[in-house]
């Protein structure tokens, strides 16, 4: 990647130990403006300390705009709002793979390949057999795409050569891996992929098709599914697009690098808060929807409990994913004339809390994962699998940037430094004569 364009020849000055140093400036496309601090260390011996990288950018990248302050979020220059409107999936992933729309053409050559890639080689099939019943389905889903690289290993060795037909296979296998442990899970005959269903048509009939009770595949919820799958394509350098950067960084392959990415969405501060979302909202339901008392243990600072689904380490205006999935969830609620109350006792929490000082003060509002859980639940997808849904829409992300961080000539090896707090040099005594630890504070 070339940034020589970007660099302004404006400094920015520091003074360390009585000396000057001078440390370029840089400004992106959309304006964000950085400092290239990359040879402070080496000139001066400083290194700069930014826990959770609250202030870092580990890279530049060309696949999303993300502007947090006025909730601006684009995929390839793209609007989120535009490409869940207009668009499927497989063309959005696409686009955050390639950089560009696809034509017909070359559209209808990706979703061959998917149909071609959708069956999984029939000992991994096996694998479901083998895990412990109550598996977590984030669990299975990261061993089974890190067992891709031995099923698959020519690709693992040419990846810049075949990415094109990775990508592809990746998508689609991890739709049948997510189907198939979900049937497992039920106890039910697995399904397999169909050649002439769409993406999203297709992953609806592996997880509820039975013999005794044909899967009717609703063109709303079709919809809906496209929307949220879209809604989490890529979000730029966060927790598990960073795992998968910082692993595919030592030159591990793209299935290993995006298992290690699925482990990072696996958290409840990631991508497992929308499963954390639907259980808050049937604890408030079961207190009778007293959802006040909630609020308060959220706003306590002596207490641990967070408002699931509420801020976000980027946004600090609405997200603007949270409003198209609102209005698809009522679409797909009325569609299958569900009555849900915790849609009811969500709309409540939201408003409550938009007009809390608290809440308001820290900028905090309802985020992608706030309605996303009322959507799937209503379709019949159980909660333990919303991170897993998170995972099958952000796998083009996953993507898109371990290819341009493979494809990118000034990318390292990730590996940040540290400022040590540590005992200084020690002697090591003989275990007879060691005294009682008290490290514990450190
Ligand atoms: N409920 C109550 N208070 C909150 C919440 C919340 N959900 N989120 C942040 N705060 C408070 C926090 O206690 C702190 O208050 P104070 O300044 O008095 O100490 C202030 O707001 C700033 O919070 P922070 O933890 O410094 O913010 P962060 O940027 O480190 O954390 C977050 C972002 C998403 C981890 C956090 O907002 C959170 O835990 N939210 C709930 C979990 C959640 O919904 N996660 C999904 C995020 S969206 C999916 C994704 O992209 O991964």
């Amino acid at each position: 990647m070339k940034l020589d364009k970007y660099y302004t020849g404006e400094t920015a000055k520091v003074n360390l130990d009585g000396k000057d140093y001078e440390l370029p400036i840089l400004i992106g496309e959309e304006g964000e403006k950085a400092i290239d601090i990359s040879a402070l260390r080496s000139q001066s011996g400083y290194i700069t300390l930014d826990y959770g990288y609250m202030n870092t950018g580990s890279c530049a990248s060309a696949i999303t705009y993300l502007d947090g302050e006025n909730s601006v979020l684009n995929y390839r220059g793209y609007s989120i709002d535009e490409l869940a409107d207009k668009c499927i999936f497989v063309e959005v992933a696409y686009l955050l793979i390639h950089g560009c729309l696809p034509t017909e053409a070359e559209l209808a050559n990706f979703q061959d390949m998917m149909r071609r890639y959708a069956l999984l080689h029939e000992d991994m099939v096996h694998f479901f057999d083998r895990f412990p019943p109550g598996s977590p389905p984030m669990s299975i889903l990261s061993s089974m795409v890190n067992s891709l690289c031995v099923f698959y290993p020519e690709m693992v060795n040419n990846p810049m050569e075949k990415i094109d037909k990775m990508a592809a296979r990746i998508i689609s296998k991890v739709r049948t891996i997510a189907a198939f442990s979900y049937r497992k899970a039920m106890g039910h005959q697995l399904v397999y992929p169909r050649h002439d269903y769409s993406y999203c048509a297709n992953f609806l009939n592996m997880m509820f098709d039975s013999p005794v009770e044909p899967y009717e595949v609703n063109p709303v919820v079709v919809s809906a599914l496209n929307k949220l799958l879209i809604l989490h394509g890529d979000h730029e350098q966060n927790c598990s697009t960073s795992t998968v950067r910082m692993v595919g960084s030592a030159h591990v392959n793209l299935y290993a690098s995006i298992s290690a990415g699925i482990s990072a969405l696996w958290g409840p501060l990631h991508g497992g808060a929308n499963q954390a979302v639907i259980e808050m909202l049937q604890r408030i339901h079961r207190s009778r929807g007293n959802y006040r008392t909630f609020i308060d243990k959220a706003k306590d600072p002596k207490d641990p409990f967070r408002l699931v689904g509420f801020g976000h380490r980027v946004y600090k205006s609405h997200d603007p994913r949270c409003t198209i999935i609102k209005n698809a969830c009522n679409d797909v609620l009325k569609a299958l004339n569900v009555k849900d109350p915790l849609l009811d006792i969500a709309r409540e929490l939201e408003e409550v809390a938009l007009n809390d000082d608290y809440f308001k003060e820290r900028n905090l509002y309802p985020n992608v994962d706030f309605y996303s859980g009322i959507i799937y639940k209503a379709i019949g997808i159980p909660s333990d699998m919303f991170t897993v849904m998170f995972a099958v829409g952000r796998l083009p992300g996953w993507i898109a940037h371990w290819k341009e961080m493979r494809n990118d000539k000034n990318y390292r090896i990730g590996r940040p430094r540290q400022i040590y707090v540590g005992p200084t040099t020690r002697r090591l005594s003989p275990i007879g004569a060691r005294g009682v630890c008290n490290c514990e504070n450190i």
